[in-house]
């Protein structure tokens, strides 16, 4: 897959081979700052924050069951960026095509983590199956259509259940399989033209062992905890992913402190997290150089909610917002063509 140049970007226009031009939206640079709400609906009666946010990280299945939420996101700015999160390696009850697809098709295996009983309704997909490959793809097809700009495919490194004779995911599966499974995915996000005449763009989730061999065919990345800073005997990764950085693609990285909010209820403190770990969250030495951070909470009903830190570097009390969500829209019916 051949990528403009960030000159190009700058252009707005494709250059290179006529084949598989990926036209991407000026305003998706490397730094751009950015805001992922995945616990919650977005509650369009009240005003975004922050406003001045350019890419936004929302779960697919809250802008289907929630249309108004693509006219509200670009009511005063007709450039942000959306981006639809989707379970691209697990299935669970809240999808839209669960019921209909999933459930019973003898495609799903293992629960996502036996020792993380709030993600017990989510099963790993057979990845190496092609109906279940079409399957995601539809979904993709789903996200273009909805106005989404682009796609993040979450837990594409199932792979790592499955290493040293584990069968974590119920289908003994392989980074060589996770790459044929992204890459495919990949192919067809790149071949639909999105709403506003762009190509709908697709990143890579986490899955550090894998980057440059799939790379080259992705737009940008999105990163959990890349420091490893809630698992100190954990090598960090950031620094894999300085690839995307200097092809000009942009890098999105999450980091967890948990001083900022509470889990459990979901609550977020005013004043961010403490002084030691907003420190070492906002760090841009640890390979993460250019990277779009933001500080949000993690676990329980709390994990990706409204609650947002940016390192706009004064501490304390500083960089904290809380996006307005709405927690009964999130049930809302499933549009026809979702399921
Ligand atoms: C748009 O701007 C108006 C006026 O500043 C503000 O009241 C409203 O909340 C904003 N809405 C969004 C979605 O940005
Ligand atoms: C899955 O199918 C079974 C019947 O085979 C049904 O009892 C169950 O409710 C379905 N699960 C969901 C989440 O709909
Ligand atoms: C893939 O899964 C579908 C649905 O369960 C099944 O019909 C098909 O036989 C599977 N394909 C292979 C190659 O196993
Ligand atoms: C993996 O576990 C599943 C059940 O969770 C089982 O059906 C399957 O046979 C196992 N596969 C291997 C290769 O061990
Ligand atoms: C799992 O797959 C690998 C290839 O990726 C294979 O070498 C291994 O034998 C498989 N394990 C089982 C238990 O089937
Ligand atoms: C791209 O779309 C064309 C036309 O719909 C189709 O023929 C082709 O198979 C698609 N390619 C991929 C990689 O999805
Ligand atoms: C911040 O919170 C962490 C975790 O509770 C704690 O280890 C650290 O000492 C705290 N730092 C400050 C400055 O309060
Ligand atoms: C990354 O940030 C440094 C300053 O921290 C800057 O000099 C450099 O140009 C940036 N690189 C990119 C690709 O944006």
């Amino acid at each position: 897959m051949k990528h403009v140049t960030p000159f190009a970007f700058a252009a707005g226009i494709a250059i290179g081979d006529a084949l598989a031009q990926v036209r991407v939206p000026t305003n998706f640079q490397v730094g751009v700052k950015w805001q992922i709400e995945i616990q919650n609906t977005l509650d369009i009666t009240k005003p975004l924050e922050p406003s001045d946010a350019v890419v936004w990280d929302l779960d697919l299945y809250h802008v289907a069951r929630n249309p108004g939420i693509v006219d509200y996101l670009r009511k005063n700015d007709s450039n942000r960026i959306l981006i639809c999160y989707f379970n691209a390696g697990l299935a669970q009850t809240s999808d839209c095509d669960y019921n209909t697809r999933w459930n019973n098709s003898g495609l799903l295996g293992n629960v996502y983590d036996p020792e993380e009983p709030q993600f017990s309704d989510e099963r790993w997909v057979n990845i190496k199956n092609q109906t279940a490959r079409d399957w995601m793809k539809d979904r993709i097809t789903l996200a273009n259509q909805i106005g989404c700009d682009g796609v993040d495919p979450d837990n594409i490194d199932g792979y790592l259940n499955d290493e040293d004779g584990n069968n974590g995911t119920g289908w003994n599966l392989s980074q060589d399989d996770y790459v044929s499974f992204v890459t495919e995915l990949a192919a067809h996000a790149h071949n639909l033209t999105t709403k506003r005449g762009f190509t709908l763009l697709i990143g890579q989730k986490n899955a550090a062992d894998i980057v440059d061999r799939i790379d080259g065919v992705l737009d940008f990345a999105v990163l959990e905890d890349c420091k490893q800073l809630n698992d100190p005997t954990e090598q960090g990764f950031c620094s894999a992913f300085q690839p995307y950085i200097t092809a000009g693609r942009p890098v999105f990285s999450i980091e967890y402190p948990s001083t900022l909010g509470n889990a459990d209820s979901g609550a977020c403190n005013p004043g961010g997290a403490n002084a030691t770990q907003y420190a070492a969250s906002c760090d841009a030495t640890a390979g993460n150089a250019n990277f779009s951070t933001v500080l949000k909470i993690q676990g329980g009903v709390g994990e990706l909610n409204g609650c947002t830190q940016y390192c706009d570097g004064g501490r304390p009390n500083t960089g904290v917002v809380v996006t307005a969500t709405n927690s009964e829209l999130d049930g809302s019916p499933c549009p026809a063509g979702s399921q």
